[in-house]
């Protein structure tokens, strides 16, 4: 990206993702064009995105000024208005395969031939809904984590037919605005994080139902322990560390205890009456009307670390 004030990207879909995604291209001084099917989606869109810039200005996360990012995405009326001359399209429409079927059906037809095609998709693998166009080798799912301005993972996958030069480029763009793009080499429903986030509710919910400690409790296991760790350094680094002589020594130490803990542990359900149990504790560690401030706080919070972890040596 060397002249990058001429560079310019799409981002279809102004919900909360879409604004999201805007503010990290704008950011990198990208020319972004935002684009929605609801007109009332769309005129909101400048100044939700205005006030989450705001925030992250106060927090230190961005030295430009808010009204110079800003002045980068462009709101645009049409979906053709919003695919010309660029050369990278993030989606982030409602999630149905329908709704991302007759998208990409239409950013194929609508967008230059260079352009990259990525969707924000949570769970739907690529090939679900691009294995019918003509250009479905510059196809692939690009999904980020909630909110990828604050949070930089991207998982990249690909569709078995997407090519591997835009594989590249889009690993390669996606570092250039800053993310942190990983690799997810085959397609798998859920990619990489859903997954181990829901192994980790799977277990959680397990230990709750069969009366081993309250939901309050449980949470301080991630928030006072694993979590303390695992802001900065991932379980296999984890494990490395937690045995003199590596990986192969903690194994060699505690593998076999894991193998027989990993036979007991069973496939939760996410059964009504234990959710019911759960909403109950926490409607009493927080009422429903703090929701929103929880949330606000909860990002203040991302914000003060992702400053922290921006501050650090790689
Ligand atoms: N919310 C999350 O935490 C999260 C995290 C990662 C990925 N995603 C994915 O991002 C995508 C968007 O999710 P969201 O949370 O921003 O949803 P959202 O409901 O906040 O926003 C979706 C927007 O898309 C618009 N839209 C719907 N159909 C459209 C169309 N055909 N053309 C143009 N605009 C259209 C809607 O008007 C709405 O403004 C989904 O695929 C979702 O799975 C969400």
């Amino acid at each position: 990206m060397k002249n990058k004030q001429s560079e310019k990207v799409a981002v279809i879909g102004s919900g909360l993702i879409g604004r999201a995604w805007a503010i990290v291209f704008a950011r990198a001084g990208l020319n972004v064009n935002i684009y929605d099917q609801s007109k009332a989606a769309l005129n909101d869109c400048l100044g939700l995105t205005k006030s989450l810039l705001e925030d992250a200005h106060t927090a230190g996360l961005i030295n430009e000024s808010v009204q110079s990012i800003l002045s980068r995405i462009h709101p645009v009326e049409t979906l053709e208005l919003a695919c010309s001359g660029v050369h990278f399209i993030q989606e982030n429409i409602r999630e149905t395969v329908e709704a991302k079927l007759e998208i990409f059906a239409e950013l194929d037809h609508l967008a230059p031939e260079h352009a990259i095609l990525a969707s924000s998709t949570s769970w739907l693998p690529t090939s679900l809904f691009t294995e019918k166009l003509p250009g479905r080798a510059r196809c692939l799912v690009g999904h980020p984590t909630n909110p990828p301005y604050l949070i930089p993972l991207v998982e990249v996958s690909p569709a078995p037919w997407t090519s591997p030069e835009v594989v590249e480029r889009a690993m390669v763009f996606y570092e250039a605005v800053h993310q942190e793009p990983v690799l997810v080499k085959k397609e798998i429903h859920g990619f990489l994080l859903n997954r181990v986030q829901g192994a980790v509710l799977n277990e959680m919910l397990n230990l709750y139902e069969e009366g081993y400690a309250s939901s309050a409790d449980l949470d301080k296991v991630m928030k006072f322990g694993l979590g303390l760790r695992w802001s900065f350094m991932g379980p296999f680094e984890t494990i490395d560390l937690n045995a003199p002589d590596g990986v192969t020594d903690y194994a060699a130490r505690y593998g076999q205890t894991y193998a027989d803990v990993a036979k007991t542990q069973k496939n939760n359900t996410w059964d009504a009456q234990v959710i019911a149990e759960i909403e109950q504790e926490r409607r009493t560690i927080l009422k429903r009307e703090e929701l929103d401030s929880r949330s606000r706080w909860r990002d203040n919070r991302l914000m003060n670390l992702r400053k922290h972890q921006q501050d650090q040596p790689k």
